[in-house]
């Protein structure tokens, strides 16, 4: 599979997905955006000719352009986006920093984490930080835990949003376009509804970081429940993290059974987000500290004694196994929600101005008609118009037929692919 450290390159990641459609499509509104532009001159020209009367749609063929210009725009910010949710403390952050490979976000016992926190790739060599307070002002990622700690003294709302731009050569995940949101505890705050409006309704995916040592919480519940009435069907993850306890206890696998149970049970009978046969798919047993320590030691830094405990491979395998069907679920749905919009739109600026092109092409018949029942008392001067009006006619139609096809076939065959 894909995974296979930091810097190296991972030619069979299913995040490749996202990318290669993305590429796709933004091919495909080049062309499209060609086309506006052929028509736009082929327009002008026909006003400025005069041959025809009363054509004036150059105003309308630009504003064309304009909405085409602004697909693109949107097209290239467009990312994968997952939420992290669960109660304090059960190791959300520990869990993206181990998606990471590196510890970006701050951790630790207690409530942690103030407000919520986007990690998203940038092209620069450093990492930095932007608030909402002070978009314009990037700040040192040194200052995090003082932003984002409930401990520290500076404190920001807790639904405020801190972005962390991180070099996307550090990172793979980041290099394929995945932005991941960790959160305050949702034990911790009543703002729920204003939180998912905020943050969560353009999420793919959502991973629900629960604490293996307790049971699924009706907090955590409720949490999704909101989500799941305000979003259809949204992809939810649980992982049932800290499941290095297991190493010290008795009737592991009665417990592990039971979890497992009861997490079915919500997500299957009770949000209905996906059936009993799926819902043991996105339950995983994990220790994201296990996880982040041992990626560390892959690049250097040694694990502090205790933390690795008995059995820590299986733990390892799994939460790599979770990152594999997670990379899947979120390409496919980053695909299907972002590009499907931009497609359909697409498609609508097509046809309009397919429409305005065969208005084009009628009148001119019109005209030639026209012309041709008048002609005896003009003949030689009209002549020529005729001759220019059939040729301007024969080219409008060839030209309308070939960019449509060519454009409708490549919409097609992405949408296939
Ligand atoms: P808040 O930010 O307060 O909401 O918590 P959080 O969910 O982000 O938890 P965080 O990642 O800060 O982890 C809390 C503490 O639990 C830290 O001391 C972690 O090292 C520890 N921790 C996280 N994951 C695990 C795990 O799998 N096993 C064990 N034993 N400890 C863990
Ligand atoms: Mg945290």
């Amino acid at each position: 599979n894909g995974r296979n450290g930091n810097g190296r390159m991972s030619p069979n990641s299913p995040l490749k997905l996202f990318g290669q459609a993305k590429k796709n499509i933004n091919e495909i509104f080049k062309d499209v955006l060609a086309f506006i532009s052929d028509a736009d001159s082929f327009v002008e020209g026909i006003e400025r000719s005069g041959f025809l009367d009363d054509v004036q749609c150059s105003e309308e063929v630009k504003e064309y352009r304009e909405k085409v210009c602004g697909i693109m725009e949107v097209l290239a910010r467009d990312h994968m986006k997952v939420v992290f949710f669960g109660r304090t403390s059960n190791g959300k952050s520990t869990t993206i920093n181990a998606m990471l490979r590196e510890k970006i976000l701050p951790t630790g016992i207690g409530h942690t984490t103030h407000c919520f926190l986007q990690v998203e790739g940038s092209d620069s060599n450093d990492g930095y930080l932007l608030t909402e307070e002070e978009p314009d002002k990037p700040k040192s990622v040194q200052s995090i835990k003082q932003l984002a700690s409930a401990l520290s003294n500076v404190k920001l709302k807790e639904n405020s949003l801190i972005r962390i731009l991180w070099p996307k050569n550090k990172c793979r995940l980041l290099r394929e376009d995945v932005v991941l949101v960790d959160s305050p505890g949702i034990d911790v705050t009543p703002d729920l509804d204003l939180w998912i409006d905020k943050f969560c309704l353009d999420a793919d995916v959502f991973v629900l970081v629960s604490n293996a040592e307790s049971t699924l919480m009706q907090t955590e519940k409720n949490f999704f429940h909101k989500v799941s009435s305000r979003l259809s069907k949204p992809n939810i993850f649980i992982l049932q993290n800290r499941w290095d306890i297991s190493a010290f206890e008795d009737d592991v696998e009665m417990v592990k059974q039971q979890h497992l149970d009861r997490t079915v049970q919500f997500l299957c009978d009770e949000v209905k987000v996906m059936d009993r046969k799926d819902g043991t798919d996105r339950v995983f047993f994990v220790s994201a500290r296990e996880a982040l320590a041992s990626r560390l030691k892959e690049q250097g830094t040694p694990t502090p004694t205790g933390v690795l405990q008995e059995g820590f491979q299986e733990r390892l395998f799994t939460f790599a196994n979770f990152e594999r069907v997670f990379e899947e679920c979120i390409s496919k749905s980053a695909v299907r929600t972002k590009f499907e919009q931009h497609t359909n739109r697409g498609k609508g600026l097509i046809n309009d101005l397919k429409t305005l092109m065969e208005d084009i092409l009628q009148k001119s018949q019109t005209q030639i008609q026209e012309t041709t029942s008048s002609r005896r008392e003009m003949a030689d001067e009209l002549d020529y118009l005729e001759k220019q009006l059939l040729l301007l006619t024969n080219e409008i139609k060839e030209r309308i037929k070939s960019m449509v096809e060519d454009v409708e076939r490549k919409v097609a065959s992405t949408l296939n692919d």
